[in-house]
Parts: structure tokens; sequence; C-alpha cells
């Protein structure tokens, strides 16, 4: 793409951008540009609404929300779930929204982890976000086995990137389960998840996939692909607010197949109330729910799911490819010398990566400090990465711009030596 150096350029996209109006429907922390909408999503006025409205039904009727209110809250997960679908490529009974991600993957692979003789292995890689892996390794405890031997880590050859030749490579006959992000939480690395899932199922191998940040940013077709399940967060890229309640795709071809981990909310609702010792499952994804709707963790999700649908995933994935490499061409050319020596993590092609820009740099925990006490709002993820999203519904190219101006200042002025190199509880 030609990009340009200057301002003006900048300003010059973000007046040509389609998406910029969706800009004011989110609150703005005053005087901050927010890079970190990777982390923890804006509240949108959307989200405040719907999240108002559950409020108020509550108030007013109580009880009777369950059933009475203007979306039932007794299938409030399944709406939401048929709202997402089309994110996903699913159709709308194979989506849910409940649970949280970790506790939505231990439900996941409690169902389709069936090691049998030979083939006990889960194939997951060492670059996952950590809580995946303990998950998997406490799956694997729980049936007897010991992680050592049942769960094998595909390893990166650069720290950064996850080949996808060496996860294939790793797909032998003694696996019988596959757990992969979407994208890597550091580098930003998009795996191809078509190709992954195609080479799995070809082996007889069930694979399922954590798209926490994929989803909302990046467009997947996990039924065309054949993706067996899938689970993801709804707290990034889908602006649902701090700890809102996860979301379970379940292809339906495993419609039907027991829950590994059962709850009253997993089963048929025609039956549910009858409340039989037996249980009864629900006919699709909703039957991988365990316990009562969280409500008001989950209200906000329904306004932020109306914003990205409305805005268009497809829309949302041209403008994320764009400003993504409009950053790392800023950081190219203007801060990857001398004195600066900052460089980026993240796969170059579009079709290799997310939403977010990983920068490195020696110092990238003070540089992140530093960017922070100028009114920048980043991440850090060690040993040396700088996390940078511009999230395509609610960042602009200008900020683009100042922040890569900000991390230049930073280091002329040699403002991140005067941070202690000490890290806090949440960076
Ligand atoms: C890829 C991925 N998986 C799992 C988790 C854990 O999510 P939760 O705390 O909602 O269980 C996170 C949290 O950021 C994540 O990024």
């Amino acid at each position: 793409m030609d990009f340009e150096l200057g301002e003006e350029y900048a300003l010059r996209m973000d007046a040509e951008d389609p998406l910029a109006q969706y800009r004011k429907r989110f609150y703005q922390i005053p005087g901050k540009i927010y890079m970190d909408g990777n982390s923890l999503g804006l509240l949108s006025k959307d989200a405040e609404t719907s999240l108002k409205r559950v409020f108020e039904e509550w108030k007013g009727l109580s009880i009777g929300g369950w059933t009475g209110a203007e979306i039932p809250w007794i299938t409030y997960a399944e709406r939401l779930g048929a709202m997402e679908a089309g994110l996903v490529g699913a159709e709308p009974d194979e989506v849910v929204v409940c649970g949280g991600t970790t506790v939505n993957l231990h439900a996941l692979v409690a169902t389709f982890y069936r090691p049998e003789g030979e083939r006990r292995k889960i194939l997951a890689d060492e670059l996952n976000f950590p809580s995946d892996i303990y998950a998997l390794a406490a799956q694997v405890r729980l049936r007897g086995g010991d992680p050592d031997d049942d769960l094998i880590l595909v390893k990166s050859r650069d720290g950064l990137v996850i080949e996808e030749d060496d996860v294939i490579n790793a797909m032998t006959e003694e696996v019988t389960l596959i757990l992969l992000p979407s994208v890597y939480y550091r580098s930003g690395q998009l795996l191809d998840m078509g190709r992954l899932t195609r080479e799995a199922r070809e082996r007889g191998i069930t694979i399922g996939f954590d798209c926490s940040h994929s989803v909302g940013v990046v467009p997947h077709r996990f039924d065309e692909w054949g993706v067996d399940w899938a689970l993801w967060c709804n707290y990034k890229y889908m602006n649902g607010g701090p700890g809102a309640t996860g979301s379970i795709y379940v292809n339906r071809r495993h419609f039907g197949t027991a829950p590994g981990l059962a709850g009253w909310f997993g089963n048929d609702r025609a039956t549910m109330f009858d409340m039989d010792v037996r249980f009864d499952p629900a006919k699709d994804a909703s039957a991988w729910q365990i316990g009562t709707t969280t409500m008001l963790s989950t209200a906000p999700l329904e306004g932020a799911i109306r914003v990205i649908n409305e805005a268009g995933i497809e829309n949302i994935r041209l403008k994320s490819t764009k400003i993504t490499a409009y950053l790392m061409y800023l950081v190219d050319e203007l801060l990857s010398g001398e004195p600066y020596r900052f460089g980026v993590a993240t796969p170059r092609e579009p079709e290799r990566r997310g939403g977010h820009v990983g920068v490195m740099h020696g110092d990238a925990w003070r540089v992140a400090e530093a960017l922070k006490a100028r009114g920048v709002i980043p991440d850090f993820r060690p040993p040396n990465i700088i996390r940078l999203a511009p999230i395509p519904l609610y960042s602009g190219y200008r900020d683009v711009w100042e922040v890569v101006q900000h991390l230049k200042a930073i280091v002329d002025n040699g403002e991140h030596e005067r941070f202690s190199r000490e890290r806090g509880t949440v960076t």
C-alpha cells in the first residue's frame, strides 16, 4: 500500500474512512489514545443501552424477566449466540453465549477429549495463552494421564510465530484432539484455520480453536472449514465489557454428543422445568451451557454485537488490515534504525495477522510506561512486546500517527529511562 509519513496523510485517511462514523458510538477516555481494545474493548452507547434495559427489566419484572423481558432471559444465551453466528460463519443454533473463556474450554475438552488405547494425546503449542495450556493439562490429569506424556506443545522456531507445517507434522496417530488459538496474543499471528482443520480431519483428529483474539475483527468460516468446536471471549474486539460472558461454537455434526460438564441450562428448554433428575440435553450448541445465564455480565454484549453487525465484519477486517499495515509502515520507516531499534513481531502478510501489532523493543516495559505517561494506552507482554491495537470501529489513522510520534519522542528524550524496571501486576 502507498502510505505516506506526514500527518496530512493520516487526516486524509480518516476523512475517507467509511467506518469513521462509528467512533462516536463509543465512550473514548478523555485525553487518551486507546490502543488496548485487543485486551478490553471500549464501552459503546449501544452496550450501555442494552445493559440499562436489562437492569430496568430486573427492576420492573424481577423473576418475570425470564419469560417477559424484551428478549426473554431464559433464551438470551441462544439469541445472542444467533446474533454472533454470522461473525464466525456458523448457523444460528451452533453458537451460544455462556460461561467464561477458560471454563468453556474445560467444557469442550471434557466433551471432545476421548483418549483411547494408543490414541490419547492432545496437540497444542507453546505460544498459546497460558490459561489454555493449564486447562488442557488439568483435563489430561482428570483422565488419569500425565501432561508430560499426553500434552504435546509444538515449538516455535523463533519465539514469535508457529509454523502451520510444524503443527501438521505433529498430527501423528497418537493425537486425538487439537487446540490452537486463531491469533497469537503476543505476535498477532493469524493461523490458517481452514488448512489446519482440513489436515486434522483427514487424520481423524478433532480440532478446536480459541478465537478470543480474532472474533469481532477477523471473519471466520467455521462451518465451511469443518471446525469441530471453538470458543472465544467477548471482552476484547467484541466490546462486551470486563469479564463479559464468553461464547461456544459446536459444529452441528456434534449435536447430540453428551456435554462433558453437564448442567441444567444445557437441558432442553421444553423439559427443563420438569426437574427430572435425568438430563435431557438441548439438541444444539445450547447443550454446552452449564448454569444460569449471568444476565448483567451478558447484557452489554447485545448492544455491542449490534454495532459490529451493523458495521459489517468484512468492512471491519478491511480497515483493520489497512490500519495495522500503516502502523507497521510507520514503525519501519521512523523507528527501526538507530537509536530507536524498534521491530515488528507481527507477520506482514494480511492473511497471517489479526487485529493488533506486536512492536518489539529491548526496553519494552519501560517504553510502554512512558507511552502511558504521554496519554497512550498500550499493553505489554513479556519479554519485549508492546501490543498496539488500532480498533477499526473507534481508532483512527491520526491516532496511529500520533502514537508513533510519541514512541519516537520517548526515545529521543530518553523518557523511558526514568521509569522503574519493576513490573506491575496487570500489564
Ligand atoms: C487466548 C485467550 N484464552 C483464554 C483467556 C482467558 O480468558 P478468561 O479469563 O476469560 O477465562 C485469555 C485472556 O485474555 C486469552 O487471551
